[in-house]
Order: C-alpha cells, then sequence, then structure tokens
C-alpha cells in the first residue's frame, strides 16, 4: 500500500493542470485530499461524483493569509490532520521587464511566494505532530532566471530560499520539506499567463498536446513525496539547464536567451543585436 494510504494531503491550486492530477492521483493512492483555488465552482466541476469523505473543496485565494488560514482550519476541523501540504497554485507571466507594470510582479510574488509562506505558516504545527511533509512546486525558474519571466522567476527563486531554510531548521524534527521543479507541462498556467498590463495573455506559445501530462508530472511529485526526495528537477532538459547554469552561467545565459528568442511571439526580439530574426 502507498504510503498516503488514509493520509490527509492539502493541495493549492488544484482546479486544472498540476494540482488537479496531484489531487486525482493522490486519492488514488488513497489519501483523503483537501482542495482550494479561487473559482469554487470550476473546483468542484473538475472532480465530479467523488465522495465526500475523500475529499474537502474550499474557496480560497492563496494571496490572502486570512484565505490560507480558514482554509487550513478548515481542513484540521474535517479531517483532524494534515500529513502532506503542496503548495501548488501558481501564476506566470510573459512581458520584458521595461514594460512590465510593477503590480504583476506584486501578484506574482503574492500568489507564488506568499501563497506557500501563508499555507505553510498555518499547516506546519499539524505537519510537525506527524512528521509529515511541506511541498513546494516550483520551475526551473527557480534555479536559473528565464527572460520575459522575471517576476515569475523572483517568486521560484523566493519560493525555494524559504523552503530550503525550512527545511534546515527541520532537520532533527522528522518533518520534511521538498521541492519540485517540473518542466514545460500540459496544464492552463501559460493561457492564463500575465502580460505587461497584468491582463491575461489568452493563448500559449507552446503545442500544449506536446508536453509532458500533467497526470504524469503529477506521479513524478508523488513518488517524490513518498519517498522523501530532496528536490526534483523532472525533465531531461531541466536537468541540463540546471548543470548547465551552475558550471558555466555565462553560456546559459545564451543559451536560455537563444530558446526563449524562438519561442512564437518572443518579446525578446526586440532585444536581438539582429533584429531581422
Ligand atoms: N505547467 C508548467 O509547464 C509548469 C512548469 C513548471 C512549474 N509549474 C508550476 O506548477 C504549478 C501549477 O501550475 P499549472 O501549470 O498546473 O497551472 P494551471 O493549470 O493554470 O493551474 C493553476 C491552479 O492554481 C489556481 N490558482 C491560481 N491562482 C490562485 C490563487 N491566488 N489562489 C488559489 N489558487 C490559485 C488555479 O485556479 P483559480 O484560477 O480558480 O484560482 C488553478 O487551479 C504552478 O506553481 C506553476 O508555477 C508549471
Amino acid at each position: 500500500m502507498s504510503s498516503l494510504g488514509n493520509k490527509v494531503v492539502v493541495i493549492t491550486g488544484a482546479s486544472s493542470g498540476i494540482g488537479h492530477a496531484l489531487a486525482l492521483v493522490a486519492m488514488s493512492r488513497a489519501a483523503k485530499v483537501a482542495v482550494c483555488a479561487r473559482n469554487i465552482e470550476k473546483l468542484k466541476a473538475a472532480f465530479p461524483g467523488v465522495a465526500d469523505d475523500k475529499i474537502y473543496f474550499e474557496q480560497t485565494d492563496v494571496s490572502k493569509e486570512e484565505d490560507c488560514k480558514l482554509f487550513i482550519n478548515n481542513v484540521i476541523q474535517k479531517w483532524g490532520r494534515v500529513d502532506v501540504l503542496i503548495n501548488n497554485a501558481g501564476i506566470s507571466m510573459r512581458a520584458l521587464f521595461e514594460d512590465t507594470d510593477v503590480k504583476v510582479i506584486k501578484e506574482l510574488m503574492d500568489i507564488n511566494f506568499w501563497g506557500t509562506v501563508y499555507c505553510t505558516k498555518y499547516a506546519l504545527p499539524s505537519i510537525r505532530q506527524n512528521k509529515g511533509v511541506v511541498v513546494g512546486v516550483s520551475s526551473i525558474a527557480g534555479y536559473r532566471g528565464l527572460p520575459g519571466r522575471t517576476g515569475y522567476s523572483a517568486s521560484k527563486f523566493a519560493m525555494q530560499g524559504f523552503l530550503e531554510a525550512l527545511r534546515t531548521e527541520l532537520l532533527h524534527t522528522g518533518t520534511h520539506v521538498m521541492w519540485v521543479s517540473p518542466g514545460f507541462t500540459a496544464s492552463n498556467i501559460r493561457n492564463v499567463a500575465r502580460s505587461a498590463n497584468g491582463s491575461i495573455q489568452g493563448e500559449t506559445p507552446l503545442e500544449e498536446n506536446k508536453l509532458m501530462s500533467a497526470e504524469e508530472c503529477a506521479k513524478i511529485i508523488l513518488d517524490g513525496v513518498e519517498q522523501r526526495k530532496r528536490t526534483i528537477v523532472i525533465t531531461g532538459q531541466g536537468k541540463l539547464t540546471v548543470l548547465i547554469n551552475k558550471l558555466f552561467a555565462g553560456l546559459a545565459d545564451k543559451l536560455v536567451f537563444k530558446h526563449f528568442l524562438k519561442e512564437p511571439g518572443s518579446p525578446l526580439l526586440r532585444y536581438h543585436p539582429d533584429q531581422k530574426i
């Protein structure tokens, strides 16, 4: 039996993409799950027919501390405990920094970073009691800043720094802290990514059906939780990027620029020395 059997797994941002797949895979491993998102109708509709004793739903905006506190307290009231917290809720962006309204960077930090801090703060006492696991769903952008994604990269670096410090504090307590960095995974994240003025991009520059499925990504994450891995960089491309960045940072700048220049409609075109590209 999976070590998640009968454990309470809390997942933020579970109405689509990786969070949704995490909840389904965790339930298939006999965990009870508590899920949240801002749009409660969409969240509930994503889990048709799942019985009340398997799933708990809450409308939560993780950028609001009071929402996170209420969510975690209600989970503890319903299930009596939290064993695993997966800080997954997140948004992205695509715009050059010089064009980007500062409020966009703040929104990314509020959701991706502060959402992680708030939920972890209120869940940690119970997780400590149960010697459970705190997880952050990060990104390669948490190891290597990505052009056109300044706020996203900052939020994931901040998340990783927070979780690494917390892991070290808790080293001798039996409570585990980890983060995972998916590669490009099919989801809604690019469709709802923020543009320079904070509006929703409304399209993806990638062929989503050619990316890793959210289900495959979720299985790798939950295997890692069960094995209490420190960090997981999921894809080969991600592992190579992290390695090259560590060993040859200048080369990494050039390769990353080149990669993102090739995206359809890349904002980096403006900065390319040969603008005919
Ligand atoms: N997909 C990828 O290629 C990829 C790669 C690396 C890392 N990641 C990370 O994976 C995580 C999940 O992303 P995804 O790709 O699965 O995106 P997604 O399909 O857009 O799902 C994001 C989920 O988060 C929720 N959410 C967004 N803002 C929220 C808020 N303020 N409060 C509560 N819930 C919120 C969304 O629901 P509502 O909008 O209704 O709130 C939705 O359920 C993110 O942290 C992302 O950075 C994704």
